[in-house]
């Protein structure tokens, strides 16, 4: 059994050192939402068109980070709206955030495993999550328990995150080598560098280990199923929210894809929703 602990506490030291700077780099438009009480995350402003009028409906958002992702679900009308993650210098932002603009949203830290109990058995009509979140995540199983939990009969889950085939890829070369694992497994995939995903100007970011874990996408998948969920969505995309090596161009501001003849080649994102039935 691999030390997850240890790999949970190394993960959680690499995005305290990341929160800070990634508040500060343009890529997350902080700034924006100070100034515009209409401001969205690119990445909301395009998965609204799956998460129907959540005006007055609870949703809690799983692995905020900084938080401009749970602000805007409660800019769409979501409230009462709770952001939890792992990392307190992520909270930190997010509740530095949410004091200047003052939208309403709660902060929790703490690992996603934990969060039914440190929500206090809250459920939500919203579960919302992705975009570089199960890949921090030993047991998508328990994840699909923990999801489940967290809804309310007639509660959605939605999900869109990378998609595990783009991340069982080699990210050093545009050649496509099979070079990490598709399916979950016990032992991580450690990574070590002084980089990050967004542009942090001059903002230093230190080269500390970190480990992901892929799941595949039936094994997502399942691990809602399994909870009695029903899957009344399930899509592949052709583009990220972020440029996963050199090869990708932007096709729209936030968004990149492989360039054409390529793009039919490989899905690079998937997004799911799931609804706990009304009578369990
Ligand atoms: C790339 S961010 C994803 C959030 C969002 N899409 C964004 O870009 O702002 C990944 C977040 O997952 C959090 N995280 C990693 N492992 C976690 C865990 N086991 N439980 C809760 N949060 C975790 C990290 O602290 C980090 O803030």
């Amino acid at each position: 059994m691999a030390d997850q602990q240890r790999f949970i506490d190394d993960n959680r030291a690499m995005w305290d050192d990341r929160a800070p700077a990634h508040a500060a780099s343009r890529d997350y438009r902080v700034e924006e939402y100070r100034t515009d009480p209409d401001a969205l995350s690119t990445v909301v402003a395009f998965d609204r068109q799956w998460l129907g009028d959540i005006a007055g409906r609870s949703a809690v958002h799983l692995q905020c980070h900084i938080g401009t992702d749970t602000i805007s679900l409660a800019r769409l009308g979501a409230t009462p709206v709770v952001g939890l993650d792992l990392s307190p210098a992520s909270i930190e932002q997010a509740r530095g955030l949410a004091a200047d603009t003052g939208d309403e949203v709660e902060f929790v830290v703490g690992p996603v495993d934990d969060a039914v109990e440190l929500l206090g058995g809250r459920t939500f009509d919203l579960v919302y999550t992705g975009v570089g979140a199960l890949c921090w995540l030993p047991d998508i199983d328990r994840w699909g328990g923990v999801v489940a939990d967290l809804l309310a009969p007639g509660g959605t889950v939605f999900v869109r995150d990378a998609h595990p085939v783009l991340l069982s890829l080699d990210d050093e070369d545009d050649t496509f080598t099979l070079r990490y694992p598709y399916f979950e497994t016990d032992e991580p995939i450690t990574w070590t560098g002084d980089d990050t995903y967004v542009d942090v100007a001059d903002h230093q970011v230190a080269d500390l280990p970190s480990h992901e874990w892929n799941h595949g996408l039936g094994e997502i998948v399942t691990a809602l199923l399994d909870r009695g969920l029903v899957v009344d969505h399930l899509v592949e995309h052709t583009w990220t929210d972020w440029p996963p090596w050199g090869l990708w161009e932007p096709v729209a501001p936030g968004f990149w894809a492989l360039p054409e003849p390529l793009r039919a080649h490989l899905p690079t994102m998937f997004s799911v929703r799931a609804r706990r039935p009304s009578s369990t």
